[in-house]
């Protein structure tokens, strides 16, 4: 017995987007236009419920899952930003309240705000004062937005500051006043931050720390030593301290490892000291001087970098570190690859030693 094909065709993206009714030639001809048309309408609900199977395979099958919040007001989430003064933590401000989410916004100096607050209810925006220096402001901050919320679902781990100078130009008392915002800060706001989501939030609520890291976290650009010595550090203990949580405490955190933004970092918020006398020869240290400068005010925009750094609070299952931008990319890239080449090449040199049995 011979048979007829039938294909419709479904103008949508997801697959099966053809079905197949084999008709035998037969009873084709024995049939009514009645007859097809409740074939066709048959085939569609078939078709219809496939895709929906397909949808949900899908979504089950994608280790990347963002969060449906529908439209829920339970589900909107509490942020508690710090920087929130310019740059990337005002972007995130501003990014957070357009989303319908409530923002606590902190900074050094809550005026610099006043316009926000002008434009947001008491129910979506909190400002506060918070110096990163000053723990009894961290964990004021942290009260304050329990009072008026209840919980915080989303710490943006953001201010810090930037001085740019050789090695050995720059004092140490400036490197250390730079480790105090940029490490020691930083570190401050994560352990308050995983304390109250372990201990004020609900039983296993958790919640999420984005670090804003930097490229100079893990990579190395000249002229920033103590910047990227403060980003190294704070890379090394997020780490640790990510690996010492239990999961039952559902707290999830992510380095940012951002390349080059327009923000004020490169304008009036960075500390710039007089070419080292000895370097003032060395072209290269010129060249990554203008280097830094330009960049940064010729770096992509804040609010772009933020929208990224925001989706990182759907994803169910965020990643440990998110590079962003293409140089860092292509400087990861590069950074692997040189790794990788010297385990090969000085491989034989641990031959013997440490424990044969952890390596692979
Ligand atoms: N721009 C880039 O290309 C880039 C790339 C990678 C990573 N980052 C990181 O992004 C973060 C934000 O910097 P940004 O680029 O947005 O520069 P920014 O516009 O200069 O913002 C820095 C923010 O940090 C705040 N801050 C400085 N010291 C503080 C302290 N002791 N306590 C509380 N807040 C303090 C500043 O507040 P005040 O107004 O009070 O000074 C300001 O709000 C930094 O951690 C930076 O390392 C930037």
């Amino acid at each position: 017995m011979t048979s007829g094909v039938l294909s419709l065709k479904c103008e949508t993206s997801i697959p099966l987007q053809k079905i197949r009714c084999e008709l035998s030639t037969s009873w084709l001809a024995n049939i009514s236009a009645k007859h097809v048309f409740s074939a066709l309408c048959q085939a569609l609900v078939g078709l219809f419920m496939r895709a929906q199977e397909s949808i949900r395979r899908k979504r089950s099958q994608n280790p990347i899952i963002v969060h449906n919040r529908g439209s829920c007001s339970m589900s909107l989430q509490v942020w508690l930003i710090t920087g929130a003064s310019s740059g990337f933590g005002l972007c995130m401000t501003r990014h957070v309240l357009s989303k319908g989410d409530i923002a606590v916004a902190t900074l050094r100096q809550p005026s610099a705000l006043d316009s926000l607050k002008a434009q947001y209810p008491e129910s979506q925006l909190l400002i506060l004062k918070l110096d990163v220096t000053i723990p009894s402001d961290i964990t004021a901050a942290f009260a304050s937005a329990k009072e008026r919320f209840g919980r915080v679902d989303v710490v943006f781990n953001n201010a810090g500051l930037g001085v740019v100078g050789e090695t050995e130009a720059t004092p140490e008392n400036v490197a250390r006043d730079l480790f105090d915002v940029n490490f020691w800060g930083a570190d401050r706001i994560n352990r308050e931050a995983v304390r109250f989501f372990r201990e004020e939030n609900e039983p296993r609520k958790g919640g999420r720390i984005i670090v804003n890291s930097s490229y100079v976290g893990i990579g190395t650009i000249p002229g920033i030593a103590y910047y990227s010595a403060a980003k190294h550090a704070l890379e090394g203990v997020t780490k640790c301290l990510k690996a010492e949580l239990d999961p039952e405490w559902n707290i999830k955190i992510t380095l940012v490892e951002a390349g080059f933004f327009n923000t004020n970092l490169g304008r009036d918020k960075v500390i710039l000291h007089p070419v080292h006398p000895a370097y003032e020869s060395v072209a290269k240290t010129t060249k990554d001087r203008e280097y830094l400068a330009s960049v940064i005010l010729n770096g992509d925009s804040a609010e772009k970098g933020v929208a990224k750094m925001y989706d990182l609070s759907l994803l169910e299952n965020p990643p440990l570190h998110l590079p962003l931008g293409k140089d860092v990319l292509v400087g990861f890239k590069a950074f692997a690859e040189e790794l990788t080449e010297v385990v090969h090449t000085y491989a034989t040199w641990s031959d013997n030693l440490g424990n044969d049995s952890d390596s692979t």
